[in-house]
């Protein structure tokens, strides 16, 4: 494995090693907090704040995980000397991408309704204005076409913009029933896509060839299913028959 390749598992080992364990934990603490509310079950009264408390790291974390995957694919997909667009779309993509993470910051911090709006759709859109370079592979942007929803790139700024109303609407979701049942269509559907993002994420690292192997895996044709055959080997010295009469 060279350093490359140790960046590219980067996204797929946070993923497994912080991120699942995370959402196994808040989905408990919801369901927990829920049957408390409805069943009247005896529980801890902290279930519901630890379930929003863990949430806030989760919906955080997805949004650092998806950015993590994004920066590495923009930035490793050339050799620097070779970034298309050169120091100046660098620059440009660095702004986007430290402007997404001050958004972020700032929608911990801010308590205003329209202030928390604001700071969440513009970190939405630093994720898809990163999503949106030609480097990230996009299985299809067609949404008529069945490619579109196996997209581990769809699905996962999709999940990203749930965590992120979630996060933004948390007074909300506390004081209003009607948007605490917005939250529950917006978590099982979030649950649902976690689940894909699992399998889609796993078929991608399947496919994915480490970087000495991709001069030769990406000149194979993946709709035919054939690969060019090797070329011969060159003879060895040794194999070589010495000229006769020397
Ligand atoms: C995997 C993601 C999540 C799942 C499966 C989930 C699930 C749930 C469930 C089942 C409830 C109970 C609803 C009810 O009482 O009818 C709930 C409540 C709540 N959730 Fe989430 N949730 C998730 C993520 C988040 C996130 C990211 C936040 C943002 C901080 C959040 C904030 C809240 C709040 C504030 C409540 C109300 C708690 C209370 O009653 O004290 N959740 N959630
Ligand atoms: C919380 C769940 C996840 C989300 C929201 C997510 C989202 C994303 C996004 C948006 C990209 C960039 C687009 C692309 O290159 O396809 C990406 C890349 C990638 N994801 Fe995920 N992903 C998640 C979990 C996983 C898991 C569990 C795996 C594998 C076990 C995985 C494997 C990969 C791979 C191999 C890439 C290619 C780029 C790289 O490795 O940095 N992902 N992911």
């Amino acid at each position: 494995m060279q350093t490359i390749d140790w960046l590219w598992i980067l996204h797929p080992a946070l993923a497994v090693v912080l991120i699942y364990p995370l959402i196994g934990m808040v989905a408990r603490l919801g369901l927990q907090a829920r049957k408390r509310r409805v069943d009247k079950a005896a529980l801890p009264p902290t279930t519901g704040r630890d379930h929003a408390d863990l949430g806030q790291w989760l919906a955080s974390g997805v949004v650092l995980l998806v950015l993590v995957a994004l920066t590495v694919v923009i930035a490793t997909k050339e050799p620097p000397g070779a970034f298309v667009g050169g120091g100046s779309r660098a620059l440009q993509l660095l702004l986007v991408l430290i402007g997404t993470l001050v958004s972020l910051l700032a929608l911990w911090r801010v308590k205003a309704k329209g202030y928390r709006l604001v700071f969440a759709l513009l970190t939405w859109a630093g994720v898809l204005g990163l999503g949106a370079q030609p480097e990230v592979w996009r299985l299809s942007d067609d949404p008529f076409s069945p490619a579109f929803w196996q997209s581990h790139y769809w699905a996962g700024v999709a999940v990203v913009g749930l965590m992120l109303f979630s996060l933004a609407a948390r007074p909300e979701i506390l004081r209003d029933l009607r948007w605490r049942r917005l939250h529950l269509a917006a978590s099982v559907l979030a649950a649902v896509l976690f689940v894909a993002q699992g399998i889609t994420g796993s078929r991608d690292l399947l496919e994915i060839p480490l970087n000495w192997q991709k001069p030769t895996i990406y000149a194979c044709d993946p709709v035919k299913r054939v690969c060019p055959p090797f070329a011969p080997a060159a003879p060895t010295p040794a194999a070589t028959p010495a000229p006769s009469g020397s």
